[in-house]
């Protein structure tokens, strides 16, 4: 008998799933109605439609179709938002749903996707590095004990420009800032400075850096088309492999160097001592590897967002130069002449300046469709139509900022629409969502929001500004190139003067 039993219960548990299977298939399901968008090519589905700009591309679509529309990219179902009430909606409302990722397949060197805080589902591990970030790395208090390292690094900055000033040398500011938001980047996670102006010497982490940005932004085939992920038909996945090992490498010697400092019970109290304090006190919690893939992704994340917004905001107001005024004389009634220097706690008291930032986020984000979201949950309903599971879903910032129902005159620069309102980018206002907003939003925002300021004020208390070449303001080029971040396509050169006191 107990023979007979044993033999059946395969059989049976076999037969019991064959009729859950043919009860699932006949089951009557829902009809699936997607939202509306342009009709798909055979195969390539409207890969064609993104074009170079395709937050440009995808914003235009919007206006023929609506604020919730439905592409096939490849074999990719893709769902864009452009409205900040359905941008609301699937990062508040429905947050956990829509906050998973698809990661691309450049994620993918050295195992990457499988311990990126960017790139892991919402999850455990990720709900574990977010707090670690939240509570060790980026809480007011840390970044407060942290702000005398970036303050001597904004000095660098103003020595370089000082240079440029007495030698009559135009500054390539997006440059200038990039290897500023480096130094700050690295004086607040492990009190090191890599890169140096104008120097062969910055050179390593900087170039690892762009590469693997580079890499991370290039449109890639196997991401619309994942049979082809194993080929990596254009080589992205290899290439971005050989700058992680780079970028590894030169975080082990970093980690290495401390963890014999700490030997010698010497500690600095920033970051990375606090990510080795945990490793120490439990390494499951957080693995010395952990450690590095969470280092790479926040140079990788924070660095070039933060110094092409700066690039954007010095662009405006030098198109601006009536603005550049105002902020200019701001700074000096809550700063004072006598070269006292902006001190991050001084941000608060400068109403037009972060007038100024807001207005820069409006229309210069840096992630322009944020990070791509995966719908993770099932098939969910939104607005009466069928959001499929697995779908990535794009937040269209860009358009969400530039929305002439939400806002007058959207495609002028007029900082003072900020003054009297207290719409911010902190992820409560949907029409302004340049970090995102929700479970997904960006982790360092707090850091940013103080170096963008920081930079910005930095370069207008103590130069006067005019644009190379005797260009006039309204010639300025403004135009887009769309990567991992949204830059400017000529880059910034502008040639710094001594001050003008009266
Ligand atoms: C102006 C500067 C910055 C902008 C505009 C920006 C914007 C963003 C955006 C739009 C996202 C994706 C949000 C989403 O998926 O919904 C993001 C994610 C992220 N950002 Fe930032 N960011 C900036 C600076 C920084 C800095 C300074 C750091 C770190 C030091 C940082 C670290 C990250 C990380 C790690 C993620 C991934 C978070 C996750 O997937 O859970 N970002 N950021």
């Amino acid at each position: 008998m107990d023979l007979i039993l044993l033999y059946s219960i395969p059989f049976l548990s076999f037969s019991f799933a064959v009729c859950a299977w043919i009860l699932q298939i006949l089951k009557p399901r829902k009809p699936c109605k997607l939202p509306p968008g342009p009709k798909p090519y055979p195969v390539i589905g409207n890969i064609l439609e993104l074009g170079e700009k395709p937050h440009q591309s995808l914003a235009k679509l919007s206006q023929v179709y609506g604020p919730l529309i439905h592409l096939k990219l490849g074999s990719l179902t893709t769902v864009v938002v452009s409205s900040p009430g359905i941008a609301e909606i699937f990062l508040q409302k429905h947050d956990q749903v829509f906050s998973g990722r698809n990661h691309s397949g450049a994620a993918h060197a050295l195992d990457h996707h499988k311990l990126s805080m960017a790139w892991l589902p919402a999850e455990n591990q990720w709900r574990k590095l977010r707090k670690i970030c939240k509570e060790q790395m980026f809480s007011a208090p840390s970044l407060d004990s942290s702000q005398g390292l970036r303050r001597d690094r904004l000095q660098k900055l103003c020595e370089y420009v000082h240079g440029c000033c007495v030698d009559g040398k135009a500054v390539d500011i997006g440059r200038a800032s990039f290897t500023t938001s480096l130094n700050l980047m690295s004086a607040t996670l492990f009190s090191e400075e890599f890169a140096a102006f104008d120097s062969g010497s910055c050179e390593e982490l900087r170039e690892v850096v762009c590469g693997i940005m580079e890499y991370l932004g290039k449109p890639n085939l196997a991401d619309y088309f994942p049979v082809l992920r194993s080929l990596d038909p254009q080589g992205i996945l290899r290439k971005n492999t050989v700058y992680f090992r780079r970028c590894f490498h030169i975080f082990e010697e970093i980690i290495g160097k401390r963890l014999e400092m700490r030997a010698g019970t010497r500690l600095k109290n920033d970051m990375l001592d606090s990510l080795l304090d945990i490793n120490q006190r439990n390494d499951s919690e957080l693995s010395i590897l952990d450690i590095k893939h969470l280092l790479l992704d926040l140079f990788v994340a924070g660095t070039d967002t933060t110094s092409s917004t700066v690039e954007w905001a010095m662009s405006e107001l030098l198109r601006h130069p009536h603005k550049m005024l105002l902020v200019k004389n701001e700074l000096r009634e809550v700063i004072g002449k006598n070269h006292e220097q902006v001190t991050e706690s001084d941000i608060s008291r400068l109403s037009y300046l972060r007038a100024v930032v807001k207005e820069t986020f409006r229309l210069h984000p840096a992630g322009p469709l944020l990070v791509p979201h995966k719908s993770a949950g099932e098939d969910t309903e939104i607005n009466g139509y069928t959001i499929p599971r697995n779908a990535q879903i794009l937040i269209n910032a860009w358009a969400i900022g530039r929305d002439s129902s939400t806002w007058l005159d959207p495609e002028s620069f007029i900082p003072e629409r900020f003054l009297e309102t207290e719409t911010d980018f902190k992820g409560q206002h949907f029409e302004l969502v340049p970090f995102g907003a929700g479970r997904r939003i960006c982790p360092g925002l707090p850091l940013a929001n103080r170096m963008v300021h920081m930079m910005v004020a930095t370069l207008i208390h103590n130069f006067d500004w005019k644009l190379d070449g005797g260009l006039n303001p309204q010639q300025l080029d403004m135009n887009e190139s769309f990567g991992l971040t949204l830059k400017k396509t000529i880059p910034l050169m502008a040639v710094p003067m001594e001050l003008h006191t009266f």
